[in-house]
């Protein structure tokens, strides 16, 4: 299951650490080569002699030490891994990653690496609940970051509730899973647009929205995940590029559709931009100046329809288009009639009034709208939404759904 893949294992300070050399084991078992980081806490629960003895590799544990950094500096340690494996991960390592932090071996490595990080969460119930930590899983799960439980149980501390570190055994097969969903979407090149688009008044100003594009990109990044080769095209966000996708930046409606049909051929098309529907008629070619004539008065021209042009029936279409519907009142409806006028096959229609914090915020609630009906997530995180829609795709395409518009969207 796991043959020749390299896992490099970060240990922190939990007393479930006792539990990792059965970790290390088990993964073993299934033919991963395993390499140990164990922090300064981690080392209060699980020797290093412990974790090198089931390894049979040398056991990391200090950023300064110059013999480690000789045999295999801390940007090599994550290099040489195909994925990064924190167990378990306090409260404490999800924070500094959240924040960027690398004051140590573990947190370091975290920071340089390239590679899909997964992490199985362990600590008291209390500090799992705590908004903070919530915080900081939105925020990691938003970067990619794969979170393995907590499960529920009786913890050490002698409380019950969700922060039990998952079983070994369960952590190895979601390991496994991880790296099967990887090919699931191999062969599939997928484009998803993001982010606001910037309609230029003059040059130095334009007409946009309040697009975070923290939904398009971990759509992007959830796709990519599953194998598939995605391409990009996002408006200005203040976002980290996702991981293992082709990045098109650009600024105006126009320029995102020119950049969606370079792209092309595709398989797939999510269009999660705030696109503008208008742009000025024609932008100043010198900054406005205040004049004597009163405000001016902006004339504006419908912008391309990128999504419904895409979806436009013809040797070229992809075969799952998908939309979004920003609506504010009626949310289903409009969005039905949206997915009929832009002839796409689904639509994920989301309310986004003020009082929701869809606009900008880490949580989303949608329905999700094929031709054949209804169906409502519940709230969930932008992640989750993506990762969901991802599994959603991956099943509708590998059940034979690829080759048809709206009609053979059946869901
Ligand atoms: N969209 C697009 N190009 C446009 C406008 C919208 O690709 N010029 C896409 C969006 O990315 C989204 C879907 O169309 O996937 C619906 O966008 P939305 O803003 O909800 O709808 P509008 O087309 O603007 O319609 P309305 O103004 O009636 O809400």
């Amino acid at each position: 299951m796991l043959a020749g893949k390299r896992i490099l294992l970060i240990v922190t300070g939990g007393i479930a650490a006792y539990k990792t050399p059965e970790l290390v084991r088990r993964l073993r078992d299934q033919g991963a080569q395993v390499r140990c980081i164990l922090t300064k806490g981690g080392a209060q629960f699980v020797t290093p002699l412990a974790l090198g003895a089931v390894t049979g590799d040398k056991v990391y544990q200090d950023l300064f030490d110059l013999t480690d950094e000789q045999e295999m500096g801390h940007i090599q340690l994550s290099r040489d891994a195909d994925a990064l494996l924190v167990a378990p991960a306090t409260a404490d390592v999800l924070a500094k990653m959240a924040a960027g932090l690398a004051d140590d071996l573990a947190t370091t490595a975290l920071l340089a690496t390239d590679k899909p990080v997964l992490a199985a969460p362990a600590m008291n119930v209390r500090m799992w609940h705590h908004a903070a930590t919530q915080a900081n899983l939105a925020t990691l799960q938003g970067r990619g970051v794969t979170m393995i439980g907590p499960d529920n149980g009786d913890m050490a501390c002698g409380e019950y509730g969700p922060g039990r570190m998952t079983d070994p055994l369960d952590i190895v097969q979601a390991v496994a899973n991880f790296f099967s969903d990887a090919t699931l979407l191999a062969g599939r090149r997928a484009i998803v647009t993001s982010g606001p688009t910037h309609e230029a008044i003059d040059p130095v100003r334009y007409i946009a929205n309040r697009s975070s594009g923290k939904q398009g990109h971990a759509i992007a990044e959830a796709l990519a995940r599953l194998g598939a080769e995605v391409t990009l095209v996002t408006g200005p966000v203040a976002l980290a590029d996702p991981a293992g996708v082709t990045m098109r930046p650009v600024a105006s409606a126009r320029d995102m559709l020119a950049a969606c049909r370079d792209a092309l051929p595709a398989d797939i098309v999510v269009c999660a931009a705030a696109v503008a529907d208008w742009r000025p008629a024609e932008a100043a070619p010198e900054k406005m100046k205040k004049g004597g004539d009163g405000p001016p008065a902006l004339c504006l021209t419908e912008n391309p329809d990128i999504l419904a042009t895409l979806a436009q029936a013809g040797p070229r279409r992809p075969a799952l288009v998908v939309g979004f519907a920003a609506e504010t009142e009626t949310v289903v409806d409009h969005a039905r009639a949206k997915l009929a006028r832009k002839g796409c096959d689904w639509i994920l229609a989301n309310d986004v009034s003020p009082e929701t914090g869809t606009f900008g915020g880490d949580a989303n609630t949608v329905h999700l709208i094929t031709a054949t009906g209804v169906e409502s997530w519940p709230r969930m995180s932008k992640a989750q939404v993506a990762g969901r829609l991802a599994e959603r795709i991956t099943t509708h395409l590998t059940n034979g759904g690829g080759a048809g518009g709206a009609d053979e969207a059946a869901e």
